[in-house]
């Protein structure tokens, strides 16, 4: 790790995650996978944003604010795991979310409710330009004396990626401690910045890992643009090269429908992930990552000495809201 001015962090995660082997998926497809449970960072603080959460409420705490704003669909995993950080750390949570207030409050959204977040809706918000919607939000603090922090969509940016920096670190870690190096590791891509951070990590910590991803939202092209715009802003505000752009490896192909949007196999492959390892995926991001490493698999993209480490990154509350759709008996 070259010598960089890492910030500081607040310490919300229960770090490091566990690593360990799927048994019967890797007997089922010839390849050795194992998952690391980011799920497992928390409860009501769960999944892979609280990593990056902890180094931007300490940036926010660090200036003063005593409120953050921050914004996602309705069912964001990010916005719940911010309002319970922020309540954590005596912030009071601010959300923006698109589209209309639903008439029942489900999953993320009610956690959100029980925790009194302040909720604005934005019909036509666009989260990578969301100016106006949050000079709202602004506003309404301003009026309530409150000092206001804005947190970047899924808390991806230069700051954010510090927190999967650390995941990348733990992998190391683990690599070192058990012997096991993971020639591949696999995230869902979102906003990102795990991605982002896991990449950079693999360089700074010298992971001898393939980091690939798989977007559930948008195209391969923007989300690959994203995640190099995320890593040149942290190359410049911590004077540091990572070099890594060249390396980006985002596969496209498994958004289905659009965000959120599932398909029968997709929730198929959910319930058989529940029966045989007794984990729960979700249906927006891990779920449909999941999705794509097997269907990789299937298609003769990894070999049988593979050593895969899948990345559990949450969502768990997610599920809830599809719940109809899934064969429960
Ligand atoms: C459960 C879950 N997994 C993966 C992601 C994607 O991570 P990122 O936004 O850092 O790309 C998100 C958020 O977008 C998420 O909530």
């Amino acid at each position: 790790m070259p010598n960089i001015a890492v910030p500081h962090k607040t310490d919300l995660a229960r770090l490091p995650t566990p690593i360990y082997s799927l048994a019967r998926f890797s007997r089922k497809l010839g390849v050795n996978i194992f998952v690391k449970r980011d799920d497992m960072t928390g409860v009501e603080l769960s999944g892979n944003k609280i990593r990056k959460l902890e180094y931007h409420l300490a940036d926010a705490i660090k200036q003063g604010k005593n409120a953050v704003i921050t914004f996602g669909g309705i069912q964001s995993n990010h916005c719940r795991a911010t309002v319970y950080a922020a309540r954590k750390l005596g912030l009071m949570p601010i959300l923006i979310h698109s589209g209309e207030e639903p008439e029942i409050a489900e999953g993320n959204y009610f956690l959100n409710k029980l925790a009194k977040a302040k909720t604005f809706f934005a019909p036509d918000v666009d989260f990578f330009n969301p100016k106006s919607a949050i000079k709202e939000a602004e506003q309404w603090a301003v009026h309530k004396g409150l000092k206001t922090a804005v947190i970047p969509l899924g808390a991806s940016d230069a700051i954010g990626l510090w927190g999967y920096i650390g995941c990348a670190q733990e992998i190391m870690d683990y690599t070192n401690e058990k012997g096991t190096v993971f020639n591949k590791v696999i995230c869902a891509v979102g906003s990102g910045g795990t991605y982002g951070g896991l990449l950079a990590g693999s360089k700074l910590y010298g992971l001898d890992s393939e980091i690939i991803g798989f977007n559930v939202l948008g195209t391969a092209e923007f989300l690959k643009d994203l995640v190099s715009k995320q890593l040149s802003d942290f190359e410049e505000k911590f004077s540091v090269q990572v070099g890594c752009k060249d390396d980006i490896n985002i596969i496209d192909g498994y958004v289905g429908a659009g965000y959120g949007e599932t398909w029968p196999e997709l929730l198929a492959l959910i319930e058989e992930v529940a029966v045989e390892e007794g984990i729960i995926l979700d249906p927006v991001y891990t779920g449909k990552a999941f999705y794509a490493l097997v269907d990789q698999i299937k298609k003769g993209q990894f070999s049988e000495g593979d050593n895969v480490l899948f990345l559990h990154t949450g969502g768990i509350f997610g599920v809830f809201p599809h719940r109809e759709k899934f064969i429960v008996e």
